[in-house]
C-alpha cells in the first residue's frame, strides 16, 4: 500500500520524505490556508520535495472552470495530480482532464455509487473520506471494503483506492487489509505507525544488558 502525507507543511513533508516511506502527498483548500502560502508557490516546492503523485485542489465548481485551472496546475509540475470534488461538473471534469492525459483525484467521497462514477469518468484515485463518515456514526472502513469489491469485479475499472480523512493508525491496518491501494496520512499518524511500548520496553532491556555487560560493536 502507498502512503502519502496529508499536509501542506513543508518541514512535516521534508521530514517523512526523508524516511523513504512517502510516496506522495495530497492536499486541499482548508491544508493550502492552513500553510498561509501562496498555492502554486506551496504545491511548486511540495512537488520538489517529494516526487511521487502531489494533489492540488481546484476551487472552481464548475466544469469549464474545474478544466481551467486543473490544467493551471498540471503546469505546475509533472507530478501534480489535480483534484476534483464529486459532483456531475467534477466527473464531467475528470473525463475531460484524464481523456487529455492529466491524472485525477476525484476527492469528498463517501458512497460506492459516487466510488463507481468517479471510476467510470477516468479517475486516477478515488478519496473516500472515512473519518468523516465515522464521526456521524457510519463506518467509513465498511465503505473501503464495498469499493474494493466493487472495483475487483471489474477490469475496467483501474481508479485506485486513496483512503483519506484518516484519523489513526487502526484505519491504516485495516486500510492494508482490506487491499486499499494508498493511504494518505496525518503526519502525527504516519509517525505513531512505528511506535510500540513493547518494543520500547524491550530496545532498553537489550541496551542495558549490553552496557553490562560491556558490548561493544
Ligand atoms: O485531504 C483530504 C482528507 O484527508 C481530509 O481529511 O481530516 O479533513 O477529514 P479530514
Amino acid at each position: 500500500m502507498k502512503f502519502f502525507v496529508d499536509t501542506a507543511d513543508i518541514a512535516d513533508i521534508k521530514e517523512l520524505a526523508a524516511t523513504g516511506m512517502v510516496d506522495g502527498v495530497t492536499t486541499n483548500p482548508s491544508l493550502i490556508a492552513k500553510s498561509g502560502r501562496e498555492f502554486k508557490d506551496v504545491i511548486a516546492e511540495i512537488c520538489d520535495i517529494v516526487p511521487g503523485d502531489v494533489s492540488a485542489e481546484v476551487v472552481a465548481t464548475d466544469f469549464d472552470g474545474m478544466v481551467s485551472e486543473g490544467k493551471k496546475l498540471m503546469a505546475i509540475a509533472s507530478n501534480v495530480v489535480v483534484k476534483l470534488p464529486l459532483t456531475w461538473d467534477g466527473l464531467k471534469a475528470t473525463r475531460a482532464l484524464s481523456d487529455e492525459g492529466g491524472k485525477v483525484n476525484v476527492t469528498l467521497c463517501f458512497s460506492t455509487n459516487q466510488a463507481l462514477l468517479a471510476a467510470k469518468a477516468g479517475a486516477t484515485y478515488i478519496s473516500p473520506f472515512v473519518g468523516r463518515l465515522d464521526d456521524i456514526n457510519i463506518d467509513g472502513m465498511e465503505l473501503i471494503a464495498e469499493i474494493r469489491a466493487m472495483y475487483d469485479n471489474y477490469d475496467a475499472l483501474k481508479t485506485e483506492i486513496l483512503v483519506a480523512s484518516i484519523r489513526s493508525a487502526n484505519h491504516v491496518r485495516q486500510s492494508a487489509i482490506i487491499g486499499a491501494d494508498v493511504a494518505t496520512l496525518p503526519p502525527n499518524v504516519l509517525k505513531s505507525l512505528a511506535v510500540h511500548p513493547l518494543t520500547d520496553k524491550g530496545l532498553s532491556a537489550f541496551l542495558a544488558d549490553a552496557e553490562k555487560a560491556g558490548i561493544k560493536v
